[in-house]
């Protein structure tokens, strides 16, 4: 902490590298969430594996990380809260009005994104005592089960599930209204670490002791055969989900960023860690799946089922499955932070709400809507939009799959096309032309044809299929 104070002061030639590292860790705290650990395991399972995730990567490298780079130096150009950056680069640039919708859908969508996220940390906030009580010591597959989702399990239990949804929108809410910096740069910096450490440890075990070879095959035997446009949608978008982009937040913390960093670099490292935790979390949880006669499409309680019963077999697994739980939870605290901090900035200084004021609204606002997606798993769960979504299903699939690739497209667009390339060479500042070239290309033909296509075929897929 001595350090920051110390070049914090000397702001001019020192200052740069506190800021660095604030970006840096601001945007892998955002990156690496319950996306990584909870969410790509299972979409990977419900899609039936191997294929899915090709695409995935796919997407990733094509699509997300030269968007992301687009974001950030929008975000680094602007240098203010995503709506009014949107708003100077649209002047800057003599173009329509129309591309502050950027800006304005990025912000709402966040909001939306944050009511069912909040609801699934909570349940990792929940496992934290169940580990550590012991409930899952020695546990059989269908005990891990009934304890999840059985009759009476966990997630019948509708006022439980609030309360741990109340508890995580509290401290998201505390956080933003403190302002970023002196809690965020401290936790991310120990976390990070921590979480990768230990699902390492786990990789371990599941190596040892789980169906290593065939849940290994299930991820990466590319099988193109079983692939389906809605699938290729689903990849598509949580390729945005976990890169945490096409919502305006990456753009927030870019302007964070010092001129002279190379955001090519940073945001190249960013997004290959991000991916690589991910790859981890499904080694971990496929192999232990397989071992215990779960089942991979068992939706989003998959990390929920397999994860407990593997630390009710280990030496310690009470301490570690807590300890587990606990860093998914700050994974997921930092990453929420992200969701809501777009709206708040804007409600600051469009209405000159105070930090808290506009913390609390926009909190509040998304933890009502969180209940939809609480009472999705019990007492609402027959109800069914279109015959297919129930709450929590329908914000996911309208953010994840709608509202981001839809965001990304428009970013794409707007940097590869609307601004005037001068300016985006000017931040970029690649060195290497090849890269610059290639960059370009993705950014300008590759991502928004890929995006436009996979939009259409998979939406039209998912209603008509
Ligand atoms: N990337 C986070 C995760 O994987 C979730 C997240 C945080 C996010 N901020 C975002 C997703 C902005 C989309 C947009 O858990």
């Amino acid at each position: 902490m001595t350090a920051d104070n110390t070049t914090t002061q000397a702001s001019s030639v020192h200052g740069t590298w506190t800021k660095r590292w604030t970006f840096v860790l601001a945007a892998s705290g955002s990156a690496v969430g319950l996306g990584n650990i909870w969410k790509f395991p299972y979409i990977t399972g419900e899609n039936g594996g191997s294929a899915f995730v090709l695409i995935y990567l796919v997407c990733i490298l094509a699509i997300g990380i030269p968007i992301m780079i687009a974001e950030t130096l929008l975000g680094r150009r602007g240098r203010k809260n995503p709506i009014h950056t949107m708003r100077d680069m649209v002047t800057a640039s003599n173009a329509s009005g129309f591309w502050h919708v950027i800006g304005i859908m990025g912000t709402l969508t966040g909001i939306l994104i944050l009511s069912y996220y909040s609801v699934i940390a909570g349940w990792a906030l929940a496992y934290i005592p169940k580990l550590a009580g012991g409930e899952f010591s020695g546990a059989t597959g269908a005990l891990a089960n009934s304890i999840f989702g059985g009759e009476q399990g966990f997630l019948s239990q509708y006022g439980t599930l609030i309360f741990w949804h109340s508890l995580f929108t509290i401290v998201t809410v505390y956080v933003v209204a403190q302002g970023i910096e002196a809690g965020l740069e401290r936790a991310v910096r120990f976390l990070m670490p921590a979480l990768m450490i230990l699902l390492l440890i786990l990789l371990v075990y599941s190596a040892l002791e789980g169906a290593f070879a065939k849940g290994a095959a299930f991820l990466f035997t590319f099988d193109i055969s079983k692939l389906s446009w809605n699938s290729a949608l689903t990849a598509l978008g949580h390729a945005f989900f976990t890169l945490s982009i096409g919502m305006c937040a990456i753009m927030a913390y870019g302007a964070y960023m010092p001129k002279q960093d190379s955001i090519t670099k940073t945001i190249t490292v960013i997004a290959v860690m991000d991916t690589g935790i991910a790859l981890v979390a499904g080694l971990v949880i496929f192999p232990l799946v397989f071992a215990h006669g779960l089942e991979p499409s068992a939706g989003p309680g998959l990390m929920f089922i397999s994860l407990p019963l593997a630390f009710g077999h280990i030496t310690g697994g009470q301490l570690f499955g807590a300890l587990f739980f606990t860093l998914v939870a700050f994974a997921a605290w930092t990453s929420a932070i992200s969701l809501l901090e777009p709206g708040v900035a804007w409600l600051i200084e469009r209405f000159g709400f105070s930090r808290r004021k506009a913390a609390l609204t926009l909190g509040a606002s998304a933890w009502v809507l969180g209940l939809g997606s609480v009472f999705s798993f019990n007492i609402w769960q027959h109800y069914k939009f279109a015959g297919m979504f129930t709450v929590f299903d329908g914000l996911d699939f309208l953010t994840s799959n709608i509202m981001l690739p839809l965001g990304g497209l428009l970013i794409a667009i707007f940097a590869g096309w609307v601004m005037k390339p001068e300016m985006v060479d000017d931040e970029l500042r690649m060195e290497s032309p090849w890269l610059r070239s290639a960059w370009w290309f993705a950014l300008r033909y590759i991502s928004p044809t890929a995006v436009a296509v996979v939009f259409v075929l998979g939406v039209y897929d998912k209603f008509a299929g």
